[in-house]
């Protein structure tokens, strides 16, 4: 079956809004409207921008489509300093990742909040974007497998097939996430078919249609070979997707590779 690929810009804590917005015009000026036609293209800018970035994108009639990093699975409700699924909907969000490690890791989210977040997500009218990596020391201990394929049938659980197949999934070792170490396309491969199994063992079907991102140093030089493997539909993109030239470039891998 074929997939269209999806990059997505994750940017992080980077940009005030008034970056973002060169950031958007920039990449909107390199990218030609025949791109857009292989590849989906998504950025996601910290919470702030989200509502500059909608306009410019609207009122320029880009194809980039939006993306927020995180969301909250409550739709209203005392949650200091949470933003729910509803209000990223109202600025016409495409996409939202969720369960990405720096949140597992450095803020506690569990298997348990990530399930309730890509129903949110779902809920919504949005794609998930649900992030699934292993430690260098799980990788270590060759707990590569279990911990991923726990992270898919937890976060995922209690979905219906035909809304499995619409979601994205990305795989992000942790020790190759902003470390400069890419895992091979091999070894990204291998994971990705793990999930793709994974999904079809439980949901059938949907695991035709599920993209499949990989994420973890993803530059313009290792994105050819990393997207010329079966089971990878796209990139999830940090770092290097902060210098529009490289970002675009990396859309545009076709023709790097
Ligand atoms: P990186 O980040 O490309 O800087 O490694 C990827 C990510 O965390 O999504």
């Amino acid at each position: 079956m074929e997939r269209k690929p999806l990059i997505s810009g994750n940017w992080k804590m980077h940009h005030n809004h008034f970056e973002a917005i060169q950031m958007v015009q920039k990449l909107s000026y390199i990218l030609n409207p025949q791109d857009y036609e292989k590849v989906d293209v998504s950025v996601h800018p910290p919470f702030t921008d989200l509502r500059s970035i909608q306009t410019v994108i609207e009122s320029d009639q880009m194809s980039i489509k939006l993306g927020a990093q995180n969301c909250h699975w409550e739709e209203k409700g005392a949650f200091t300093g949470e933003v729910s699924t509803a209000m990223l909907e109202k600025l016409n969000v495409s996409f939202v990742i969720v369960g990405h490690s720096e949140r597992r890791e450095l803020f506690g989210e569990t298997d348990a909040e990530v399930n309730k977040k890509v129903k949110a997500v779902l809920k919504s009218g949005m794609t998930p974007i649900m992030c699934c990596g292993e430690t260098a020391e799980e990788r270590e201990a060759q707990k590569t497998e279990e911990k991923v394929k726990t992270q898919i049938e937890s976060g995922l659980s209690g979905l219906k097939g035909e809304v499995v197949g619409e979601i994205v999934v990305a795989y992000e070792p942790i020790w190759a996430i902003g470390t400069g170490l890419t895992a091979t396309p091999e070894d990204a491969q291998s994971v990705c078919g793990l999930i793709r199994e994974t999904i079809k063992a439980k949901w059938g079907q949907a695991s035709e249609s599920v993209r499949i991102q990989y994420g973890g140093s993803v530059k313009s030089g290792n994105c050819p070979d990393l997207m010329r493997q079966p089971d990878i539909d796209g990139a999830l993109v940090g770092g290097a997707s902060l210098d529009p030239d490289e970002f675009a470039r990396i859309v545009n891998y076709r023709l790097v590779g």
